[in-house]
């Protein structure tokens, strides 16, 4: 059995009056019919039901409830861990092949039966609109089940090159020795299906916490993997409480791994909480993390501008600034700031905000009331700020849905809290630089915020590209050079970053899975 040839999945593009729309806009109107769904607990198979009971409601539409979903209490963590545990030795036992095939058929599936099911509960539940969903949800899941089982066969392929001779010396991938726990973000349908697909793939057993504001969307990747074939008790399914499952979770003397997606602040929280507990442990716990960002556009004097305005619109603005790659700082030229700000502000006056159901509109609702309001104090910061003036948006309205008008300020201080702080959410904020001092600027870039996501240079001339490129060496785990900081494809660009950013084990390569697994080296005399 060989992986078949991989190729990225080819996206849809929803044209008006095309039937691919009119079959989105009905999954859309039958999950609004449908709605609430009603989401258990899955543990080893079984759905539980508890009375705990919980909502995610529609960002758009806040006073619709999409989900109502169950919370796992303590006595059904401590099953769901049993039973992980239980189910272990027969998952890891399985030919490679066997468990590969579990990940290539929920692709299938994904590709040709649950495409609009999920991403109408993305649309709805996550506020993406229609392309944003597809990228992410069908293009990006697809890709990452599929890639992940060509790069984990090479993986198990890979030998040690010597043998002596009489010696025959081998290595063996074991899975970790444990369960690995699995905090999803909600920004992301496919990272959600991702962490705790990539450590099942590698013959592992998880513990799945879903976001709760992506709950329908993290349940339906599970029906899908179910449906493939995906054996009882591999990935285990339990929304609840994130601070208190985690604290239980963390006490297990069997917890082998974090696998997270989500904030700064959290997931340093949780690596401390891990050291606290590092005696129960039986191996060391392995820490894998993609968290936040302060991402950069670089744009030199000699940057096509045209492109330049494009990339950043969408690079900033797109999914309402709500993807970890999003650009939110940008550094401009003076000699060409003034052809940048007639062009970006031309596109922005185009920017259309409303529901994802109007698929003319460019972004939807940001995810939740908390969000918005952090949204918010940063635009209302800005508006008392001597050094900051806000040349458009800056307005936002939370009657009916969490909407926030795309918002630009340009800043004097290059240090200014909207240009240094993470603020998840659609506002950029600009600084004009010297031309002249263009290497000066590399090194604010690098210097500010202490994250290492992504980032972005516009440059035509060959010394500024090179020169940026070496000096925000460690600025970014994923940089581009005249295109915007987001939208990394799966066997494309493999996703992550360092400092505050994560542990830049990149999905959708390789080496993320490896993270979850042990290896052991025999050596046979014969
Ligand atoms: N992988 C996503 C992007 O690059 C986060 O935009």
């Amino acid at each position: 059995f060989k992986i078949p040839e991989i190729k990225n999945e080819p996206m849809k593009t929803y044209p008006p009056h095309s039937e691919e729309r009119a079959k989105l806009q009905a999954a859309l109107s039958e999950l609004r019919k449908k709605a609430p769904i009603e989401i258990p607990i899955l543990v080893n198979g079984q759905e539980i039901r508890t009375d705990k009971i919980e909502e995610q409601r529609i960002p758009s539409d806040h006073a619709t409830v999409l989900a109502r979903y169950h919370e796992a209490d303590p006595a059904t963590i401590d099953k769901a861990i049993k039973g992980a545990l239980a189910a272990k030795a027969s998952w890891e036992a399985l030919p490679f092949n066997d468990r590969a095939a579990v990940f290539l058929k929920a692709a299938d599936l994904l590709s040709v039966k649950y495409r609009y099911k999920l991403l109408a509960a993305t649309m709805l539940g996550q506020g993406k609109n229609a392309w944003q969903a597809e990228i992410d949800a069908a293009a990006e899941l697809i890709d990452f089940w599929r890639f992940n089982a060509k790069y984990a066969q090479e993986i198990y392929q890979q030998q040690p090159p010597v043998n002596a001779p009489g010696v025959w010396n081998r290595l063996e991938y074991r899975p970790l020795e444990g369960f690995v726990y699995a905090i999803a973000p909600f920004n992301f349908t496919a990272i959600g299906g991702n962490l705790p697909s990539a450590p099942a793939l590698m013959g592992n057993v998880v513990l799945l916490k879903p976001s709760p504001s992506a709950v329908l969307s993290n349940w339906i990747v599970l029906e899908i993997l179910r449906e493939a074939g995906l054996p009882d008790g591999v990935i285990q399914f339990i929304p609840g409480p994130a601070a208190e499952i985690t604290e239980q979770i963390l006490k297990s003397p069997d917890f082998a791994s974090l696998h997270f997606t989500g904030s700064t602040q959290i997931f340093k929280k949780l690596w401390k909480d891990i050291g606290n507990n590092i005696d129960i442990y039986k191996s060391y716990p392995r820490i894998v993390g993609e968290t936040g960002g302060k991402n950069f556009h670089v744009i030199h004097k000699s940057a096509n501008i045209e492109n330049a305005v494009h990339q950043t619109i969408r690079g900033a603005f797109e999914y309402a600034g709500q993807k970890c790659s999003a650009a939110s700082r940008v550094y401009v030229a003076d000699s060409v700031w003034d052809e940048f700000r007639t062009a970006l502000l031309t596109e922005h006056a185009k920017i259309k905000v409303g529901p994802v159901e109007d698929f003319t509109n460019f972004y939807g609702p940001v995810i939740h009331k908390a969000s918005f309001e952090k949204i918010k104090s940063y635009i209302e910061w800005a508006k008392g700020d001597a050094s900051s003036e806000i040349i458009a948006g800056g307005s936002y309205d939370d009657s009916k849905g969490y909407f926030v008008q795309p918002t630009i300020i340009v800043t004097s201080n290059p240090k200014s809290k909207t240009i240094s702080e993470e603020i998840f959410g659609p506002v950029l904020t600009i600084y004009v630089y010297k031309s002249d001092d263009y290497e000066k600027i590399l090194d604010v870039v690098n210097e500010t915020s202490g994250y290492g996501l992504t980032g972005a240079l516009f440059a035509q001339d060959l010394h500024a590209i090179l020169l940026g490129q070496n000096k925000l060496r460690h600025a970014a785990g994923n940089f581009y050079l005249n295109e915007k900081s987001t939208g990394a494809m799966v066997g494309q660009q493999p996703f992550g970053g360092a400092r505050a950013s994560g542990t830049n084990d990149k999905a959708g390569s390789p080496n993320l899975l490896y993270r979850f697994v042990s290896m052991r080296t025999i050596k046979e005399n014969f």
